[in-house]
Order: structure tokens, then C-alpha cells, then sequence
């Protein structure tokens, strides 16, 4: 299914929630704000490891993009908010985003200039929902459209050439598509990781298991999206990887049991770079 050229929302409140997006004022410590982790100058993620928040702490995963999330399921590798606006406020208030608390953005935006812009929208101003409903808007935004693979996918087979072409089969046929499927090649189940080979990290990420208590889902992440892949590195919820090559090897390992290593990953990462789209429009002409 390819990324839709448009979505729906709101162009003034998504607007207004881009402002915030990188408002350090609304984090605890007035140190960081969602773009410290979540970079809009491409990939909607960080290109280090780990990212650093409140009081230089470093976060327990590797930032995820927020570049389609609006497409996923639920959010976080846990899962543990189903929609847009629970993530958000959980990113307000939690560790590994601004650790602050609704009341404290709230009247910190009460007495700034941003006050007026919520008025001209909302009656009631600023509000809880409200604060959160402007960020949902502006993370709709965030889609990117026209990447080769849409493109192919709509019906134009010169999109792809004949090595991303055989990449594209391959990734059907070795079984990544089992798991990474959807508009957003992923961000729509929950699976294991390490269904064939056990995958061991110091830093493993909290996983479904912390949400449900079901021992089946010990180790059990939402699987994340492969849209603009290339520009995510590193990889995994450990960041450890940091070339899509071994990402591409360590998937087919832990999660296929293919352990030829002769075996090139040359046109499945063919493939995967044709995942790149466009700049969301909402970001179009800053740096
Ligand atoms: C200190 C760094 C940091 C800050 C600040 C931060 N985030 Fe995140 N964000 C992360 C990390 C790390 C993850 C992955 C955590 C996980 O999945 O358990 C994440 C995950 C997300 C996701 C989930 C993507 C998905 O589909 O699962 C979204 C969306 C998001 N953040 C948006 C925001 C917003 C909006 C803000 C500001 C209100 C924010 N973040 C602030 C580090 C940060
Ligand atoms: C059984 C389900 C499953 C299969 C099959 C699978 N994956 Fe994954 N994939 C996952 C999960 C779960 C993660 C998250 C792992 C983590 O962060 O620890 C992931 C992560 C990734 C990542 C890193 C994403 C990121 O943003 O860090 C890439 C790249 C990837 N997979 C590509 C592939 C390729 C290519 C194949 C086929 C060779 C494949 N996957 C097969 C479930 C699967």
C-alpha cells in the first residue's frame, strides 16, 4: 500500500504544533524539546545511539522517527499508547521525552506568546487537549509521499529499477514481508525479537511484556517501519547496528534463522534505500 500523497489535518493547528515541537520551554528543565531527539532536517530521528534529555540523561532506546507515525498502530517498541495523543502525552511527561507535566506546559504557555495563537484557534485556549491536539496535528503532517516504491506501486514499473526490482522479490521471498508489511512496512504487529536466533543487548528496550505481563511477550516489540530506512540509522532499539547491511544480516539471522553468510544483502538494501520519500510538505523550505 503506498503513503497516501495527502492527509488529512488541521493546517493551523499542525502549524502551531510544529512551534511547539521544538519549543525547549515546555520540557521540565526548559533544556530540550522533541526535535533534541526527533530531528525534522530529515530523518525525524537522531544520528547517534542515543539521544540526551532532561538533565543530560541519556534515553534507554534509540529514538524512533516520528516521520509516518501517524500510520503505526499504537507507539513506542512497548506499544503502550494506541493512539497519537496518548504518545504525545506521554512524550510530555515521561522519561526519554520532555519529563514535565501537562499542568506546568500549560501554564507555561498561558504566559507566553504562544497564548494568542491558541486563542485565535480555540475558544477555551490553552488547554490540555488542546496543547496535545496542536502536536497530533503537526505529527500528521509528517508524512512522506512519492518514493520510488509508491511510485512503483502505483503502477509505474520504471520506477524501480531491475536490481530494486529483484530486492523487492527477495524481501517477499526470504519472509521480511511476514513482519514488515503495511503502508508503512511495519508499525502494524507486535512480534519477537529474535524469533530464531535469541537477540541479547545490554540495553534491551522495555518490552510488550511490561504492558501486558504475558511471558509470551517477553522480548516482543511493535515492529517498526522500514519507510526512509536509509535515513535512520542507527538501527534496532539499541542503536547498535549502524549500517542498514547489518541490520539486513541480523534480521535475516534472528529473525529468518538464515545464517549462510555468503548470501548479499546487496538487493534487498537496493530495495529498501527506494523506501525514501519526500520531505513532508509541512517541512518544506526550512533547513
Ligand atoms: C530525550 C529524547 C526525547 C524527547 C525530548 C522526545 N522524544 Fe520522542 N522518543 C524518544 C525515544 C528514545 C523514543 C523511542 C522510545 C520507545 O519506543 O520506547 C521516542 C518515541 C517517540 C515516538 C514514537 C514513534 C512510534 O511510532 O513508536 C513519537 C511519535 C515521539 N517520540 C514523539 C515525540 C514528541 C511529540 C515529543 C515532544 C513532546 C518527543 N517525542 C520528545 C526520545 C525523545
Ligand atoms: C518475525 C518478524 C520479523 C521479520 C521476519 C523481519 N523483521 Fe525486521 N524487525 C522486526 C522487529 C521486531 C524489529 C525491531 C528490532 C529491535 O529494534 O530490536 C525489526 C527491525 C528491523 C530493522 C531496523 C529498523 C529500525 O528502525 O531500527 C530493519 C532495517 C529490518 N527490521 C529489516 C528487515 C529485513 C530486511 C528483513 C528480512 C531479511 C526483516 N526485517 C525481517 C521484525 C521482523
Amino acid at each position: 500500500m503506498p503513503i497516501p500523497k495527502q492527509i488529512a489535518y488541521n493546517k493551523a493547528k499542525a502549524e502551531l504544533g510544529k512551534k511547539l515541537f521544538s519549543e525547549p520551554m515546555l520540557s521540565k528543565d526548559g533544556s530540550v524539546s522533541c526535535a533534541s531527539c526527533h530531528s525534522l532536517s530529515g530523518s525525524g530521528a537522531n544520528k547517534t545511539q542515543y539521544s540526551f534529555g532532561v538533565d543530560g540523561q541519556q534515553t534507554a532506546t534509540n529514538a524512533s522517527t516520528v516521520l509516518n507515525s501517524a500510520f503505526n498502530f499504537s507507539y513506542f517498541y512497548n506499544g503502550r499508547a494506541d493512539t497519537l495523543k496518548q504518545q504525545i502525552k506521554d512524550s510530555i511527561t515521561k522519561e526519554d521525552g520532555l519529563e514535565s507535566s501537562m499542568d506546568e506546559v500549560v501554564s507555561k504557555i498561558q504566559n507566553s506568546a504562544y497564548a494568542v495563537e491558541f486563542s485565535n484557534i480555540y475558544e477555551d485556549g490553552v488547554t490540555p487537549q488542546n496543547v496535545v491536539e496542536v502536536i497530533a496535528e503537526f505529527e500528521k503532517a509528517l508524512i512522506t509521499p512519492n518514493s520510488k516504491f509508491d511510485r512503483f506501486l502505483r503502477g509505474d514499473d520504471t520506477a524501480l529499477n531491475a536490481q530494486e526490482k529483484r530486492g523487492y522479490k527477495e524481501f517477499v521471498s526470504t519472509g521480511c514481508v511476514y513482519c514488515h508489511n503495511g503502508v508503512n512496512m511495519g508499525g502494524n504487529m507486535y512480534q519477537k525479537m529474535g524469533v530464531f536466533e535469541p537477540y541479547e543487548s545490554e540495553k534491551m528496550a522495555s518490552s510488550r511484556f511490561d504492558v501486558t505481563k504475558r511471558e509470551r511477550d517477553k522480548n516482543v516489540y511493535k515492529v517498526p517501519s522500514l519507510r526512509n530506512i536509509a535515513l535512520t540509522a542507527p538501527y534496532f532499539h539499541d542503536g547498535s547496528v549502524k549500517t542498514l547491511k547489518e541490520a539486513i544480516i541480523k534480521m535475516r539471522e534472528h529473525q529468518l534463522g538464515v545464517t549462510k553468510k555468503v548470501k548479499s544483502t546487496a538487493n534487498i538494501e537496493a530495495f529498501l534505500k527506494t523506501l525514501t520519500g519526500d520531505t513532508p510538505a509541512i517541512l518544506k523550505g526550512d533547513k
